[in-house]
């Protein structure tokens, strides 16, 4: 999850650098570094900001136009100055900078010691540098052949930049698990985890693959294999604009990207959900319907936010398409040695793409045989290019470090991909089809009412601010809801939340309720409502303070709660598109108001890149 950004080109290299880091911060940080070459090598980095970094360097040299830099989110050693990238090797003429984590760097570090090394962190990047430093040496051979030699020897995720400052025309790029964007400019080349420190110089680009390794000078991009076969760049136009990351005129990312998702949603519909002509149309279904229809099993691996969209799409698919589902947290799914039978569907969601956790999950399993279907935001990123086949989100690029629009698009995405495989499978009737598929059309101008007038949530937020524990309840559809209503509260506002089924509560967590606990029931009409009702008057007999999502018009469960928070009717199926909002700008209101950085709250980062 750290951020990378290098240049070469004509233009100063150090303000191309610092803005690129400044744009990537919101992946995880704890310390800064860039290293520029012009007759000589020069080296700054500092824990803390990109801006304490850019603050430390004022008056220092940093005339070159060639540079890489670095802000980073500790793996290996704690955040601290000389942890921070780049690193310099012992001779003094390599410098690299590295995200993601080589997990045999102990044996190598234990290797390189023994030969005489020092080191001057902890970290596994800088043994990997010395690792590159001592084949160089003992191979006698080019810089760009030791990393290749270095790449083949070491296990792990990786993307680096690496520079020889006896080589001030060339910066060598490499990435295995990692994102790697080149971006393409006139005479200059841009390299970054992403996108968005390249998309105001250029939007040609090229996203480097698993082994690559790229050459790159400021008129030349060369790209090979770990083979030393050229392989050809593929160039791809970005569609993003640089309006798209700015912050839009709202006080935070994720306040504004809240309010994108009727436009959101709308976007990841369009083209796909066709009522007039009774059609879903998404290709990655299309050209693997029968593997979707045969499935005995679908699996579903995914983290966070992405395992709530999970657990509303088990209930979507097994209501609908009568396939068997499972949903589970990616880590525990890798590692305890699942069943994957041939012809299994595993669907892996994820906003980043580059959730380390759920590619290590997806790797193990189409090993197995199973098919591998990614619902992913990031367009370019690793579990797309992993899978068989997929259908993306299109919620654009999602800053925020708490995911919002993301997440309705992975349930916008998942109710099209249930719907369509009922109307192949043939269980579901044309009429419900068409019902579900008009009630989805109108979600995003539903999502628009909801968000048109916030004040009653801001006054709750008020109310309850200075809460020290939450329950979040729901059932049915809503129970994957309460469980993301808790989540976002507890990454935002720093409040611990929980969220249970509602039922569950006579079972223990009753125990908790008291006068100043607020429980949150997430309580639309639907098949469960009259049970709902009934577990409210339970908390309400034990006088919790109650607040409820309620469905518009609805009488019976306001007159039972504190607080109502109301969104339109529709289909069950489709509440959670609708029972999410409200409390998506609960906890950025409370989080607004407690004073914390809800874009970037504190220990998270937007992409977890390690396991
Ligand atoms: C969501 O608000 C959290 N920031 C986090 O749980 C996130 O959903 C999780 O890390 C998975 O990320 P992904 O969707 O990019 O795979």
């Amino acid at each position: 999850m750290c951020g990378i950004v290098g240049y070469i080109g004509p233009k100063e290299a150090f303000p191309v650098i610092i803005k690129g880091l400044k744009r990537l911060e919101y992946r995880g940080y704890d310390s800064a570094g860039i290293a520029l070459i012009k007759d000589d090598l020069m080296l700054y980095k500092k824990k803390g900001k990109v801006a304490d970094l850019e603050e430390s360097v004022l008056g220092k040299e940093l005339q070159a136009n060639i540079g890489i830099g670095h802000t980073r989110w500790a793996t290996h050693g704690e955040p601290s100055d000389r942890n921070a990238h780049p690193h310099l090797s012992n001779d003094g003429n390599l410098t690299l900078i590295h995200n993601g984590i080589i997990e045999n760097y102990a044996s190598i570090k234990q290797e390189l010691s023994n030969k005489g090394y020092t080191f001057s962190s902890d970290t596994d990047t800088e043994v990997l540098l010395n690792f590159i430093q001592d084949i160089k040496l003992n191979e006698k051979c080019t810089l760009e052949e030791a990393l290749r030699i270095a790449l083949k020897r070491i296990v792990g995720a990786y993307c680096i930049l690496l520079m020889d400052k006896n080589d001030p025309s060339t910066i060598i790029a490499a990435r295995k698990g990692s994102p790697l964007v080149i971006g393409i400019g006139k005479g200059e080349h841009f390299l970054a985890s992403d996108a968005t420190p390249i998309i105001e110089y250029t939007k040609e680009v090229v996203y480097v693959n698993d082994y690559e390794i790229a050459i790159v000078k400021a008129d030349e991009l060369i790209l090979k294999n770990l083979g030393n076969e050229k392989q050809t760049p593929f160039i791809t136009k970005l569609d993003m604009e640089l309006a798209a990351i700015e912050k839009g005129g709202y006080d935070h990312f994720m306040l504004k990207e809240i309010h994108e998702q009727p436009s959101t949603i709308f976007d990841c519909l369009r083209g796909r959900l066709l009522p007039q002509i009774g059609e879903i149309r998404m290709s990655g279904i299309d050209n693997n319907l029968e593997k979707l229809t045969s499935a005995k099993r679908i699996v579903i691996v995914a983290c966070g936010t992405s395992w709530h969209a999970g657990l509303v799409a088990e209930y979507m698919f097994e209501e609908l398409c009568r396939i068997n589902v499972e949903v589970e947290y990616a880590s525990e799914f890798r590692y305890r040695n699942p069943v994957v039978n041939e012809g299994d569907v595993i669907i892996a969601i994820s906003q980043s793409g580059e959730t380390a956790d759920t590619l290590v999950a997806l790797e193990s399993a189409k090993e197995k045989g199973a098919f591998i279907f990614g619902v992913v935001n990031a367009v370019g990123s690793s579990i797309p290019r992993i899978s068989h086949a997929g259908a993306y989100t299109h919620a654009g690029p999602e800053i925020g470090v708490a995911s919002t629009k993301a997440f309705t698009g992975q349930l916008a995405v998942l109710s099209m991909m249930a719907l369509r495989i009922a109307q192949a499978k043939g269980t579901i009737s044309n009429e419900r089809f068409i019902h579900l598929m008009k009630e989805l059309e109108a979600i995003p101008e539903k999502v628009q009412d909801i968000l048109k007038d916030t004040t009653h949530i801001q006054v709750i937020a008020e109310k309850y601010m200075n809460a020290t524990n939450a329950l979040f309840l729901g059932r049915g559809y809503n129970f994957p809801i309460a469980l993301e209503g808790a989540l976002k509260l507890k990454e935002i506002s720093y409040i611990h939340a929980e969220g249970y089924p509602a039922a569950e509560m006579k079972h223990g967590p009753i125990a908790l309720v008291t006068e100043e606990l607020p429980v949150l029931f997430v309580a639309t009409k639907d098949s469960y409502y009259e049970k709902i009702v009934s577990n409210v008057q339970e908390i309400k007999a034990r006088k919790g303070m109650i607040i409820s999502v309620a469905t518009e018009g609805d009488q019976i469960i306001p007159s039972l709660s504190n607080d109502t928070m109301f969104v339109p009717e529709t289909d069950e199926i489709l509440a959670p598109l609708l029972s999410v909002i409200p409390l998506q700008l609960l906890s950025y209101y409370v989080g607004v108001k407690k004073g914390y950085n809800v874009d970037m709250p504190r220990n998270l980062a937007k992409s977890v890149t390690v396991e």
